[in-house]
């Protein structure tokens, strides 16, 4: 095995809600280190302007490519439709991957002739690569794409399942929705038990596993694999790491003990 393939891998997102792909990655690559970087100094950004993401992408991808990674991930649905192509071409040729075509690519071959409804940020809906991605799959599909900006506050303060909640998702996914459902951020993947519960004819999709699996197959392509049996993950956040280390277990399904605090 190489010393490249002992790097660990580098998956970034700008809070807490990135953990729900690391997770998925932990499944398919247990033999992976991970080093997690979540910018939560300047979340959301899911609310800033593509050239803000930009920057913001190309700082974290740095602090990750500086730790000596062997590939990156870009958990981050917003900065993956806004950044994704500067950030693989600054870095290159560390390979890059990010969550939205893997999510398109499984909801488009899941999709019946409802079509599909995208659920994001404000900025991933107006940048339109969902959107893009999904007609790229399938150029009839009928696509309808709307923001849930409360979504994002609701899962990073922990609150999961309780009435507000419940009015909460209710309001933002309109009766007579397609039958498919993109949950194309992050953080929407905590909420999705409940939403299964109140919607239970719809299917669910997110990028999280489908991820996982593009990336175990290149990573495998590329014999960038690594052969150990229990791989290590580093947590570093840019604000709250003692918050981080508590809401972030919400997300992970498991227990955070250390975070450290970087600045990009
Ligand atoms: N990580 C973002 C996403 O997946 C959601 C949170 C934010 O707005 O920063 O789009």
């Amino acid at each position: 095995m190489s010393s490249t393939a002992r790097a660990p891998i580098g998956i970034f997102d700008s809070g807490m809600g990135g953990l729900t792909v690391l997770a998925a990655l932990r499944d398919a690559l247990p033999g992976e280190d991970f080093i997690y970087l979540g910018d939560t100094a300047r979340l959301p950004y899911g609310t800033k302007t593509p050239a803000t993401v930009q920057r913001y992408a190309l700082q974290a991808t740095a602090a990750l490519a500086a730790r000596g990674v062997k590939a990156v991930v870009v958990a981050c649905n917003t900065a993956s439709g806004l950044a994704l192509d500067e950030v693989a071409q600054h870095h290159a040729p560390l390979p890059v991957y990010g969550v939205v075509l893997p999510g398109a690519s499984e909801a488009a071959a899941v999709a019946d002739a409802t079509g599909v409804l995208v659920l994001a940020t404000e900025s991933t809906v107006k940048g339109g690569a969902y959107q893009r991605a999904l007609l790229a799959a399938n150029g009839r599909l009928k696509i309808h794409a709307h923001a849930c900006p409360l979504w994002v506050t609701l899962a990073e303060t922990g609150s999961q399942s309780n009435a507000l909640v419940d009015t909460i998702l209710r309001h933002d996914i309109p009766t007579g929705h397609p039958r498919t459902v993109l949950l194309g951020c992050t953080h929407f993947p905590v909420f999705r038990r409940q939403l299964e519960e109140i919607f239970p004819a719809t299917c669910f999709v997110d990028s999280a596993s489908t991820t996982a699996s593009w990336v175990a197959a290149d990573l495998a392509q590329r014999r960038l694999l690594n052969q150990r049996d229990a791989g290590q993950v580093t947590f570093l956040a840019t604000d709250g790491v003692e918050r981080f280390r508590r809401v972030g277990g919400h997300f992970l399904g498991q227990e955070i003990r250390a975070v450290e605090l970087v600045d990009l």
